[in-house]
């Protein structure tokens, strides 16, 4: 293969390890805290779970008696977006097997959750995870976004589990994967398949953390990655002094991602989606909040600027989460009629034609592109593909129409030219930072320290991140610790509690205090492209929302 340098270079990156996990399996002993609660639903939850509800949490420690030794089959899957240092999670789980016992083999689903429910694997020997250390992507085994739930895939799994004699199976994945794992673990021990279900915690983003989980995975290569592309853009904008960009930017529903991007970047705006639902604030008023920047702009001669925008933006805005929630339940009980329709603009046609009141008027007013967005297939979770709905042209049509009233007022004399974008994929698959390469490893490693000492329904917990690498505390987080009951298609459902940004947290605290001169003004901040070797500073600081959170310990 003619692999770039970097590339090769990568090969030879060692993950710095916990100290804990340093000395190998031989001496990583596993401490068990007091009985858990789930964070919500106790009552229903502990019927829902009789065996994997209220576990302890594990944290290793060194000692003398160390983990179990015996030879292990453990099968690896990853579920669902990609997210950059996957690879790596593979190569930490691998070497901890290897380490516990050279007879130990990993086996990888293939395709995601449906390759365990298929029974589709492949060995991975040391040849193979050698030329996949520190890269990004998920083509070493591929992923898949298959939701275990019907009694047949319940079954497949544990007939796969079983003819594999499978000792765990590892579900690398976001909140609802880790969902399904919690799922999968208790099933496993009501029907007697001696196989533990253990997670790790992956998305880019960031909307999977709680106490124990300080990150997800993923979220701190990916917003480097839009950061850097992000503040090209800011100097190209203040260079040209001719455009506004409107930059969407992943992060399905939660706005982790356009929030630590400001704080990277300080965009002149950035709209975040938990705001906009907690101030009830509608389209009209959103594209209000750009327009002012706008206008203040043009005033001081700048007619030129950044906005950024979380893709999940429109299910927050009140009118449209109604509009989205009619839309779903709709197309749901409608289902053979609406699919029967024969092209885009007959969809279009019958969904108009259900809707009444208020939500039929605003579908009524969006652009044609955005109304068939809208109506499009669902993913296997039922969640509504944002990032295939263009909400950054939807908005520059909004705010052009809003500044042509203005002019006509005679309020604004600027000159308005925008550019879209839209930053996702781009950032999932980059070369794991030295923190995402690190974190990553660390997680798989732990995961393997869970199977060797039997733990299943946990998922594998690195904390103290803000700190250097050798302070990380390892363990493992019981799932039901993190889950809650919430309604789902209509009946309620155990899911694992998706972080969306606090108001009252520290990063969005820090945001909100700085924004008015941003808007105004342009502070633009240019992080520059992720360095893999040299100061330790520049190479090895983490996100601005973790140092937040987690403001290292002095
Ligand atoms: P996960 O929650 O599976 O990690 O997905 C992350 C994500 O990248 C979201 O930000 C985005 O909305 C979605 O995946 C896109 O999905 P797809 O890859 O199926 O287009």
């Amino acid at each position: 293969m003619d692999i770039s340098p970097l590339h090769r270079a990568r090969y030879a990156y060692k993950p710095k390890l916990p100290a804990v996990l340093k000395s190998g399996p031989a001496s990583i002993a596993v401490e068990l805290g007091g009985a858990t609660e789930s964070i919500a639903d106790q009552g229903a939850l502990k019927s829902l779970f009789p065996s994997c509800y209220g576990k302890p949490v594990a944290r290793f420690v060194s000692g003398t008696a160390g983990s179990p030794r015996g030879a292990l089959t453990v099968g690896a899957i990853l579920s669902g977006g990609q997210a950059p240092g996957g690879h790596n999670v593979v190569a930490g789980l691998f070497d901890g097997l290897k380490a516990g016992n050279p007879a130990s083999v990993l086996l990888g689903f293939k395709g995601g959750p449906g390759g365990l429910v298929d029974d589709k694997v492949v060995e991975l020997d040391a040849a193979t995870i050698d030329q996949y250390r520190n890269t990004g992507g998920f083509d070493i085994i591929g992923s898949g976004r298959t939701k275990i739930e019907t009694p047949e895939q319940f079954a497949k799994s544990a007939a796969t589990a079983r003819s594999r004699k499978l000792d765990a199976i590892v579900v690398i994945g976001g909140d609802d994967s880790n969902t399904n794992a919690a799922l999968l673990a208790e099933y496993f021990i009501k029907e007697g398949v001696p196989c533990s279900v253990i997670g790790v915690p992956k998305t880019i983003d960031g909307d999977l953390k709680n106490d124990y989980i300080e990150a997800s995975f993923g979220f701190d290569t990916a917003t480097k990655t839009y950061a850097e592309l992000i503040g090209n853009i800011e100097r190209d904008s203040a260079s040209a002094r001719k455009y506004w960009h409107f930059i969407k930017l992943m992060g399905r529903s939660a706005s982790h991602i356009a929030l630590e991007c400001a704080l990277q970047c300080r965009p002149n705006v950035a709209l975040i989606s938990e705001e906009v639902e907690a101030k009830g604030h509608t389209l009209a008023q959103v594209t209000g909040t750009i327009c002012d920047s706008i206008v203040a702009r043009a005033e001081a001669g700048m007619n030129f600027g950044v906005v950024l925008i979380p893709e999940g933006l429109i299910e927050f805005i009140p009118d449209f989460k109604v509009l989205i929630s009619e839309l779903n339940d709709m197309m749901a009980a409608s289902g053979e009629a609406f699919k029967a329709q024969k092209d885009d603009e007959s969809r279009v046609a019958f969904v108009q034609k259900a809707l009444a009141g208020a939500s039929a008027t605003l579908y009524a007013s969006l652009p044609v592109d955005i109304k068939r967005q809208l109506i499009m297939d669902r993913d296997p979770h039922g969640n509504v593909q944002v990032s295939r709905i263009d909400t950054e042209k939807l908005l520059i049509a909004m705010v052009d129409k809003r500044l042509a009233s203005l002019k006509s007022e005679g309020a604004y004399k600027g000159a308005f030219s925008a550019q879209a974008h839209f930053f996702g994929y781009e950032g999932r698959c980059a070369f794991p930072s030295n923190f995402d390469a690190d974190y990553c490893y660390a997680l798989g490693y732990s995961a393997f320290v869970l199977a060797a000492n039997k733990l299943s329904g946990y998922l594998s917990s690195i904390r103290n991140l803000s700190a250097p690498t050798d302070s990380w505390i390892a363990g493992g987080v019981p799932l039901t610790m993190m889950m809650n009951m919430e309604r789902r298609h209509g009946s309620d459902k155990p899911v694992i509690k998706k972080a969306l940004v606090e108001l009252d947290g520290a990063p969005f605290k820090a945001f909100a205090a700085a924004r008015a001169a941003w808007a105004a003004g342009t502070h633009f901040r240019f992080p520059g492209a992720i360095q893999y070797y040299g100061p330790t500073d520049v190479c090895d600081r983490p996100t601005e929302t973790l140092l937040l959170e987690r403001p290292p310990k002095r």
